[in-house]
């Protein structure tokens, strides 16, 4: 397993917000046990009657706790408690972390987490494995303007896919809603790049924002609002 940490920033006007990124990946069935997770956490793990849908919750808390640590370092893991809220967004129950942001994504062999410590932005991260097995599912969600997009080739396609899903992915964990809301209001409208990294922005939803790129045989995405701009993303950590 390998873990890293980036700092993010956000930026709009003289104010600054700072957020902690924590990606795992790992090959498959994680083996994390199951101490550090709370008793709600245990609660929602034993819930769960897939193999895969058990370790994919593992890695996501466990990156999720870790992002927490790297701001928070004399919590112990076990004594952060992230539930559901409902619709299945994840809310950080635990003293002295009451106004803190957590977003999780999670796929077989990747996980990844952001921690704010604040509430003031809705964020949301989502990570995809890029792989051709995919794309059967995403095409049903194509629309015309993405086709396009897809097809002015910044990208190979099979990764623009990825991104496209993804950060639609992202949006909807920003807003809390997920698919509750019909997909065609995550419509996306421009991809640009700018040093690596791909602005992405909707059609119908102009107060959000997503910075994404691709990581190996990954896709990361992350939503936040349009009127914050990205500042550097800095890997600080990778073990
Ligand atoms: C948000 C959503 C698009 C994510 O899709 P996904 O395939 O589960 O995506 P990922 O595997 O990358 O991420 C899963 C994580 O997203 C987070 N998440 C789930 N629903 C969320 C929501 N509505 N808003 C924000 N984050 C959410 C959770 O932390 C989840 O991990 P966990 O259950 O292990 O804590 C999808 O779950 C969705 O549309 N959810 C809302 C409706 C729904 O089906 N709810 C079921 C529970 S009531």
């Amino acid at each position: 397993m390998e873990k890293h940490f980036f700092s993010l920033s956000l930026h709009h006007g003289a104010a600054t917000e700072c957020m902690t990124l924590g990606i795992l990946e790992h090959r498959g069935l994680v083996e994390l046990g199951t101490d550090f997770l709370s008793l709600d956490e245990l609660g929602i793990y034993n819930n769960f009657k897939v193999d895969s849908r058990r370790s994919e919750f593992l890695a996501g808390r466990y990156i999720a706790k870790e992002a927490v640590r790297q701001e928070r370092p004399d919590l112990f893991p076990k004594s952060i408690n992230i539930v559901h809220g409902v619709w299945g967004f994840p809310l950080i129950h635990t003293p002295g972390l009451h106004r803190a942001t957590v977003s999780i994504g999670h796929t077989q062999r990747c996980a990844a987490a952001i921690f704010y410590s604040s509430n003031t932005l809705p964020v949301g991260v989502d990570v995809e494995e890029i792989k051709e097995s995919n794309l059967q599912a995403f095409k049903r969600f194509i629309s015309n303007t993405e086709q396009e997009l897809i097809a002015s080739g910044q990208l190979p396609s099979l990764e623009t896919m990825h991104l496209i899903w993804s950060a639609k992915e992202a949006a909807g964990k920003a807003l809390k809603v997920g698919f509750t809301i019909p997909e065609n209001l995550y419509a996306i409208s421009s991809i640009k790049c700018e040093e690596g990294f791909y602005l992405i922005s909707f059609e119908n939803l102009s107060m959000l924002k997503v910075i994404g790129w691709v990581d190996g045989d990954f896709s990361i995405c992350i939503a936040s609002p349009s009127t914050w701009k990205f500042g550097k993303i800095k890997e600080r950590a990778r073990a």
